[in-house]
């Protein structure tokens, strides 16, 4: 069971300040997260670091509903977090996302 008095909805972005297929990094209160607009504009987030080695997953290139991390070319899906290969094996954590009047909102731990 989550604690939801743990996390807190903060806005992040407008959706129109991505690009189809593409990935905004946003950083808040000392974290960094991986916003995706998939092919058909849904908007997913995930951590943004890459869970192989420290490389910003934000620089790294979206491909229909995966990124490739930059640095060693690790993919991911964008929509479960699941590491698709090696050198990647550990999942991405998501976020759970709200998209009001071209909001975009996400549910972030609250981080002391
Ligand atoms: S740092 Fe991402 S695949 Fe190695």
């Amino acid at each position: 069971m989550v604690d939801d008095t743990a996390r807190t909805w903060v806005f992040a972005c407008k959706v129109e300040d991505i690009r189809l297929q593409d990935v905004r990094r946003w950083e808040f209160d000392g974290h960094s997260y991986a916003i995706f607009r998939s092919p058909k504009g849904e908007i997913f987030v995930t951590d943004d670091i890459c869970t192989h080695e420290h490389a910003h997953l934000s620089d790294g290139y979206v491909e229909g509903h995966t990124v490739e991390c930059p640095r060693h070319s690790g993919r991911f899906s964008y929509m479960t977090g699941k590491a698709l290969g090696a050198p990647v094996c550990i999942n991405l954590r998501t976020y759970e996302v709200r998209i009001e009047d071209g909001a975009v909102t996400v549910l972030v731990p609250r981080r002391a």
